[in-house]
């Protein structure tokens, strides 16, 4: 049975606030803690059924991972080639960021296993990792379409290689940069636009000697890495619903405590001052060598801007929530160079689209983005397509909307943003699971 959620209308937000873990980096620091030589302990972690999934994984793969208390894993690492053969396929659940690095970084195993998703991740891309790894001399099949499951078949000796990536893709460099771990000679990786660097940074923290600089990662095979503690910073996107839901409504003053703000993960706070937001940065510090500060925010009236392209990869997963901004906006906003989004956890342009006509707000869709004319929001009800970030957004939209808002299909919340709906409560949201509204 689907798990909705009734939303708004709500009034100002107040207080301070503390969001999970990063997504990102608690997959990664999973991963390199796993193939470490000694033991690790990551220290906010995010207990979402993403990274979990992840740590599942690496328990199936021979990985000792011990959870003494909330958003601390100790790690005991069986080095670069300690991986065992899996009994079983691999869960990957809803995480593409799970998928597609285990694809690098098992591909130069000498087992063969098989990674497996829930219902979207088994409608996502996955040859973006197939073919280059392929050229690495790694052997994987898809699904028809090139979609999950991916059987990886063991054995091969992987070469290096020098890849320009088509897509703006984290995912992908960083598959790439795996399976280079085990590869011969040094692979190089270069993007188009540079995306979030968290895996060359924890590369280079576990020991491995990689050189990186934005748009560019070389990396020589034949290392290995140093169990070392990773302090996780609290994920700017999961801070971005309430960073919006403070801005749009009026009276709100809200602290969101210790954010992750590593330089291509905070487009939207450049396009939401753009739009007229007030953000301010206090107590700038760093956690696990990422920067991170307290954000005060305080309600402002937003007008629409063209967002620039540049910011779009340094904003990726906040387009949902950028729309709600948008819609709410004086005049319009404009999204290009987003055709990326059409291969998230669902196509989140056309979800947003179809959401937001449903709340009565003037919305276009292009190939690669849309044009949002900002006005008043009507209650409604909206279908999130299970997409965590979609049913976030929304929650957001019907504080301001004048009617409530029922969104449907809410459950995989709990796949990034675990406890979103007490913690919005808390600062003031209106927001309850559907039966106890
Ligand atoms: C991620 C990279 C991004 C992002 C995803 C997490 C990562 O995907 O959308 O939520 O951790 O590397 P792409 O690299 O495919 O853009």
């Amino acid at each position: 049975m689907s798990m909705d959620w009734i939303a708004g209308p709500g009034t100002a937000l107040h207080g301070t606030l503390e969001v999970p873990g990063d997504k990102s980096v608690s997959h990664r620091a999973i991963m390199l803690a796993a193939i470490a030589d000694g033991v690790s302990r990551i220290e906010g972690f995010l207990e979402g059924e993403d990274t979990r999934a992840t740590a599942a994984v690496f328990q199936q793969l021979g990985v000792g991972i011990e959870a003494p208390d909330q958003g601390v894993r100790i790690v005991h690492g069986v080095g670069i080639d300690g991986l065992r053969a899996p009994v079983a396929p691999l869960d990957c659940g809803n995480a593409g960021t799970a998928m597609r690095l285990l694809a690098g970084l098992l591909c130069g195993q000498d087992f063969d296993c098989e990674l497996v998703g829930d219902v979207s991740l088994s409608k996502r891309p996955m040859r973006r990792v197939i073919e280059p790894l392929e050229r690495m001399n790694a052997r994987i099949s898809a699904a028809e379409g090139g979609v999950p499951p991916l059987q990886i078949h063991g054995g091969s000796q992987l070469t290096a290689i020098d890849y320009t990536c088509e897509v703006p893709s984290a995912q992908v460099k960083s598959a790439l940069l795996l399976a280079g771990l085990r590869a011969r000679g040094e692979t190089i990786v270069r993007e188009p636009q540079p995306t979030r660097d968290y895996s060359e940074r924890m590369l280079a923290a576990f020991g491995w000697p990689i050189q990186f600089a934005p748009g560019i990662a070389r990396l020589p095979g034949g290392h290995r890495l140093r169990a070392t503690d990773v302090v996780v910073p609290a994920d700017f996107s999961s801070a971005a619903f309430f960073i919006v839901a403070a801005t749009l409504v009026p009276g709100s003053l809200l602290t969101l405590k210790g954010v992750g703000l590593n330089p291509r993960r905070t487009g939207l706070l450049h396009v939401l001052r753009a739009m007229g937001a007030d953000i301010v940065e206090h107590n700038r510090s760093e956690c696990g060598g990422e920067p991170v500060a307290d954000l005060v925010v305080r309600h402002a009236a937003l007008r629409g801007i063209e967002v620039p392209v540049a910011h779009v990869a340094d904003m990726i997963d906040e387009f949902p929530i950028l729309f709600i901004a948008a819609a709410c906006a004086q005049g319009t906003t404009r999204v290009r160079g987003a055709a990326e989004l059409r291969v998230k956890e669902s196509d989140r342009i056309a979800t947003m689209a179809a959401g937001l006509a449903q709340l009565g707000v003037r919305i276009v869709e292009t190939p690669d983005g849309a044009d949002i004319q900002g006005g008043p929001v009507s209650g409604g009800q909206i279908d999130s397509h299970g997409d965590h970030r979609v049913a976030m957004a929304f929650a957001v939209a019907a504080q301001l909307s004048r009617e409530k808002v029922r969104i449907t299909d809410v459950a995989n919340v709990a796949t990034s943003f675990p406890g979103f709906v007490a913690r919005a409560q808390a600062v003031g949201l209106q927001v309850a699971p559907a039966g106890a509204a």
